[in-house]
């Protein structure tokens, strides 16, 4: 589990010595999958691949020769990221490559993640992993709902996904074996241990609205989801963790950096923990495909290990989650309650 912890000791910002998604695969393929013919039979579900640490994990991941299946709600620009990816992995050791499907995913819509998920079902006969990347980061007030009125980050990041899980859930354990066990990664982020969460008020009706709480909240969600989807389904051959990516330069971290800047004083350390996208991916590969993680589960990975409960004092740049971000209680909870909201089985 160490096998970056040097290359992570010291931070110089985006393409220091920290790994790229593509360096995960080629270790696991030289170190971590002995057959490595392994990784290329698995299908890996991916939300969100357009841009930023997706398309970089859609990337990684298209290299092991694994079938992926993309969502995205602009299907043209899905396309034009596939042809990107594939002009940029060059063909190694004869590897097979298999085509990158797409699905029109609107996670903006309840109607749309229902019909995603079927096609999704019709078309991939296994699914081994599932990536839960999409992310919404709305900062304008007042708020933003989603079609089926949901505050907008928690209807995007946190419900539309349950719904997405809890769809494939049953071909996720299908294609679980003893050797290879069905994995789902939650994108997380450290900011759910920075800003006020209201999961008992998650759209804001009763509560003043705060839109960095929004999005911490909808992130707290989904490590939630993790730990009980771990807790409740790692007997039936399916493993969950949540990911802190890092701090990457994407599209939605520019927008939130162009709104705070002049209101902000930005930490020191801000422009040396900055990674690149490619790093930014890393830890979500390792999730999906280290061997070291085959069987476990119900964890919070950042810097491609485990991160540490961190203490109350600890900055933005010093990662960890928060001691409360494990609450067995409070997942159970929320289990029930989201299960009711969308009018899916409790057990399944
Ligand atoms: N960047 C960071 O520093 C950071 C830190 C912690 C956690 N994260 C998490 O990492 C994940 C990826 O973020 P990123 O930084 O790569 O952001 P990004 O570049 O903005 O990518 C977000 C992706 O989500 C898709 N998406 C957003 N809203 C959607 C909707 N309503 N329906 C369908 N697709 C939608 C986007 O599609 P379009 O191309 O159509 O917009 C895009 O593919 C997110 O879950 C984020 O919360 C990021």
């Amino acid at each position: 589990m160490d096998r970056y912890a040097v290359a992570h000791a010291s931070r110089n910002g985006p393409g220091d010595a920290r790994p790229t998604a593509l360096q995960i695969v080629q270790d696991e393929l030289q170190y971590g999958d002995k057959s490595s013919s392994s990784l290329s039979e698995l299908t890996i579900v991916i939300t969100g691949a357009t841009s930023g640490i997706g398309y970089e994990t859609a990337q990684a991941l298209y290299a092991t020769g694994a079938k992926l299946f993309i969502t995205a709600r602009d299907t043209a620009k899905a396309r034009q990221a596939i042809d990107r990816i594939v002009s940029s992995i060059s063909p190694v050791n004869g590897r097979r490559y298999q085509e990158i499907e797409v699905v029109c995913m609107d996670m903006d819509s309840l109607a749309s993640m229902r019909h995603a998920a079927g096609e999704i079902l019709t078309r991939a006969k296994t699914i081994n992993v599932l990536i839960n990347n999409a992310g919404a980061y709305r900062l304008s007030c007042p708020r933003i709902h989603t079609k089926d009125g949901l505050e907008r980050n928690w209807g995007v990041n946190y419900i539309a996904h349950f719904l997405l899980t809890h769809l494939l859930l049953p071909r996720l354990e299908a294609s679980s074996s003893p050797v290879r066990r069905s994995r789902i990664v939650n994108l997380s982020t450290t900011g759910h241990r920075l800003f006020p969460t209201h999961l008992e008020d998650p759209n804001f009706e009763k509560t003043p609205y705060e839109p960095m709480s929004a999005y911490a909240t909808s992130k707290l969600a989904l490590i939630y989801h993790a730990n009980y989807l771990d807790r409740h389904f790692s007997d039936r051959g399916i493993r969950a963790v949540s990911v802190h990516p890092g701090t990457i330069r994407t599209p939605m971290l520019d927008k939130y950096d162009a709104l705070r800047s002049e209101k902000v004083d930005l930490p020191p350390a801000y422009a040396e923990e900055l990674k690149s996208a490619e790093q930014g991916a890393a830890t979500t590969v390792f999730a999906a495909i280290a061997a070291c993680l085959e069987d476990k589960g119900g964890v919070y990975l950042e810097n491609c290990t485990y991160g540490k409960e961190a203490a109350e004092d600890l900055g933005p740049m010093d990662g960890g989650y928060a001691a409360f971000a494990f609450d067995e209680e409070v997942e159970e909870r929320l289990w029930k309650d989201t299960c009711k909201l969308l009018g899916v089985s409790e057990a399944l």
